[in-house]
């Protein structure tokens, strides 16, 4: 029998998002009310660590929010060396004695969910999410066969130059761009992920458009400090000089920081517009979307959007990503959203996960309340 959709494994288990570029666009303060999706949870910690007043982090799939639980509750329990070995970044032999410690630190759904997934937990969490799989079994073994030698230099690069040298010289061409075209083609990234909830809309040429987006950080970003490129074509996080490179949340001043994070903090399982629709007006000062856009539809995303207005405070900021799906922030918001062009373009260059585009807006409720009175009034 098939499972349901909600009963199915997780899909991220680690970030494939920079939190960094979130971070800039967001510029959290303590005074801050946040609201957040979950996915692998990895951004909500990130936000954490900023220690705003309060984090809401909303996903429609259990087991997404379940991995948040688990990820906060080892964040606490462990040592900064034991929680990496934990979550598989290092080699560790007791994870599920481990994980056995935990049964009152996380809800009895969390705690049922993974030990009936004891697998994921002997692996490392952070390496089983079905997307994950993908780039740690597939991706990542294709990469070694094809181009292993060219990896083992580009994880040694000196510098930048050099790197660009090795990727375009010596990967680039033909071959990359069929491999980019076949494997992210849509009906591969549909079989892959196998999940109907993603990629509901797609607007732009998936292979062109990746296989830009991969010559731009080959390019611009060292892989060997880069936490996604490094999962993707390594399937693992890779060391240079004795140093790995992590997701913002895993740095270890981060890990400190979550630690001492006073936050009031909310995990909520359910549909996130609809949850916005409950929520009292100018209740979130900063909106942190991921890349929703993947999985939902115009007429979802209009009411979304309708939703940070009606909930966002006055001088709030709204931060999405768009993968395939393009969806741009309405023009006929634009008084009370105001796009930053500059900010959503160097971000768009400097983040680390290449494929996103971004949008970053401020909320401007005072102006455009202003400016429908002015118009009640008949003032020019
Ligand atoms: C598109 S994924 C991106 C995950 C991601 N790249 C990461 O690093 O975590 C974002 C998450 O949003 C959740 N999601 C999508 N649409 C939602 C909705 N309408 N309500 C609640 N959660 C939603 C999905 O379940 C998924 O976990």
């Amino acid at each position: 029998m098939q499972k349901s959709n909600q009963e199915k494994w997780i899909l991220y288990s680690t970030c494939d998002e920079d939190s960094y570029s979130e971070l800039r666009a967001l510029d959290i303060t303590s005074n801050d009310r946040v609201l957040a999706v979950t996915g692998s949870g990895c951004r909500t910690l990130s936000l954490l660590a900023c220690n705003p007043k309060s984090l809401i982090s909303v996903d429609f799939s259990p087991g997404q929010n379940y991995l948040l639980e688990l990820k906060l509750a080892a964040i606490r329990a462990l040592s900064y060396d034991m929680l990496l070995k934990f979550f598989g970044v290092e080699d560790c032999s007791n994870r599920w004695e481990i994980f056995s410690s935990f049964e009152d630190k996380i809800s009895p759904q969390a705690f049922a969910y993974f030990s009936a997934n004891r697998w994921a937990i002997d692996k490392g969490i952070l390496f089983t999410g079905r997307h994950e799989l993908f780039y740690v079994r597939f991706v990542a073994p294709l990469m070694r066969v094809l181009y292993g030698k060219q990896l083992k230099q580009i994880a040694r690069a000196a510098n930048l130059e050099e790197q660009r040298e090795i990727f375009n010289k010596h990967i680039s061409g033909f071959l990359w761009n069929l491999m980019i075209r076949v494997g992210f083609s849509p009906l591969s990234i549909q079989i892959i992920l196998n999940d109907p909830k993603y990629l509901v809309e797609m607007n732009v040429n998936v292979g062109d458009y990746l296989i830009e987006r991969l010559h731009h950080t080959f390019n611009n970003h060292l892989v060997r400090d880069n936490n996604w490129t490094s999962f993707m074509f390594y399937g693992k996080y890779v060391e240079y000089q004795g140093k790995r490179c992590l997701p913002h949340f895993l740095l270890e001043e981060n890990y400190h920081a979550i630690r001492q994070a006073t936050t009031k903090f909310e995990i909520v399982t359910t549909n996130l517009i609809e949850y916005m629709k409950k929520m009292p007006e100018h209740s979130i000062d900063k909106y942190s979307l991921s890349d929703v856009t993947s999985c939902i539809d115009t007429p979802t995303f209009t009411s979304l959007i309708n939703e940070v207005v009606r909930t966002g405070a006055n001088q709030g900021k709204l931060c999405y990503r768009n993968f395939l799906n393009k969806q741009l922030i309405p023009s006929d918001l634009e008084d009370v959203l105001q796009r930053d062009q500059e900010l959503s373009d160097s971000l768009y260059h400097d983040d680390l996960a290449f494929a996103y585009s971004f949008e970053i807006a401020q909320i401007n409720k005072i102006e455009n309340q202003v400016a429908d009175t002015r118009t009640v009034a008949g003032i020019s």
